[in-house]
């Protein structure tokens, strides 16, 4: 396990390189990666939920539909308050925005990734994304450390605590729906995730302008690994693409909106019922961006597989053998953004006849 305790070579925030004239060849893509914005997919959208009648008013059936078909959905009417999303929102811009040096006393090792960042995987010589990050832990709470988070701005301990119990309560809500919309009691899906025990990480990614943002990405395809993401977008720029049927497509995030969506570890409780989706993250060469993502997690040392209801009620056999959260995470430490090939890698595992 020596290979995770440091990085490979020296981290190089993205953010002091943003100002050159031109794009280093590290965060130059191969010419098939590249994003290339087709014109034929700019009327779609990814579905939009409105929770406000949950769980009534077709909302476990528009939620069960958009995580069939698209892993990915937009919720308006969520319950956590806008004056509370705003200051957590600033107080985040205002750390990116202070002096490298003191964001560098955050920075971070592959060992947690918690702190300031600018890599996901330790394979040296690497082809780079054109973002940094900043990974922290918020459940369980003996993960939870506020010395490794920003001490300035000053409010920003408190407000992304107030953030962390507002949307902690918003997936627990959404999670009955994603329950109730397999055919399960509203509870089972949590229950399978460990209850009470649950796990949240937050992600904020901050993806500075980019002098050549034809050859760039901000983020990798990946799908999230974790049970389910709740993404407070840019609330000016857009950058996120979902990959459907093939096509990449531009996420237009609404006022006061969260995008939410499938983690492999939902995928694999659902037997593949719903579908943790590929995306990744565009730049721009005017505007830099800031996006959170919010990932709801199982309890990290329980076997997560398909739930036993699940296959008996649609008669199908198990896709995936049952795998703990931390062994699955280890994968991606490793490698950084692979697409969707860890969750397809334990459905190569799957055990036939079960
Ligand atoms: C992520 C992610 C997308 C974005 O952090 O996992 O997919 O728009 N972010 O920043
Ligand atoms: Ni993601």
């Amino acid at each position: 396990m020596d290979c995770l305790q440091e990085w490979p070579e020296p981290i190089v925030p993205v953010q002091s390189l943003s100002e050159a004239p031109t794009l280093p060849d590290r965060y130059v893509k191969p010419p098939s990666q590249r994003p290339s914005v087709g014109d034929a997919a700019r009327s779609l959208d990814i579905p939009v939920v409105d929770l406000a009648m949950l769980p009534g008013g077709g909302v476990v059936e528009a939620v069960s539909e958009a995580c069939r078909h698209w892993g990915f959905f937009q919720v308006v009417n969520h319950g956590v308050s806008m004056e509370l999303v705003r200051r957590f929102r600033e107080a985040w811009r205002g750390f990116f925005h202070l002096p490298m040096e003191e964001k560098k006393r955050y920075a971070n090792s592959p060992r947690t990734y918690e702190g300031y960042g600018s890599r996901l995987g330790v394979d040296e010589g690497a082809n780079l994304d054109w973002g940094d990050y900043y990974f922290l832990h918020f459940l369980p709470c003996y993960l939870k450390d506020h010395d490794k988070w920003p001490a300035v701005p000053a409010c920003l301990r408190e407000a992304t605590d107030e953030y962390g119990v507002e949307v902690r309560k918003l997936c627990r809500r959404v999670m009955r729906a994603l329950s109730l919309g397999l055919g399960l009691d509203a509870d089972r899906l949590q229950k399978a995730l460990g209850g009470d025990d649950d796990g949240v990480c937050i992600r904020v990614n901050f993806y500075p302008r980019c002098p050549r943002p034809d050859l760039a990405l901000g983020l990798s395809p990946h799908s999230d690994p974790g049970g389910m993401t709740v993404l407070l977008a840019d609330d000016h720029v857009h950058g996120l693409q979902v990959c459907k049927d093939g096509v990449w497509i531009t996420v237009h995030p609404l006022p006061n909106a969260f995008i939410i969506n499938v983690g492999d570890q939902i995928q694999v409780l659902s037997n593949a019922e719903y579908k943790s989706v590929e995306h990744r993250a565009i730049v721009h060469a005017k505007e830099e961006r800031l996006s959170v993502a919010f990932f709801y997690n199982p309890r990290s040392d329980i076997p997560i597989g398909p739930v036993p209801e699940l296959l008996t009620v649609t008669g199908r056999a198990a896709l995936y053998r049952p795998m703990t959260f931390d062994d699955y995470r280890l994968f991606i430490r490793r490698k950084g953004p692979r697409g969707k090939s860890q969750v397809e890698s334990l459905e190569a595992m799957a055990i036939p006849g079960t």
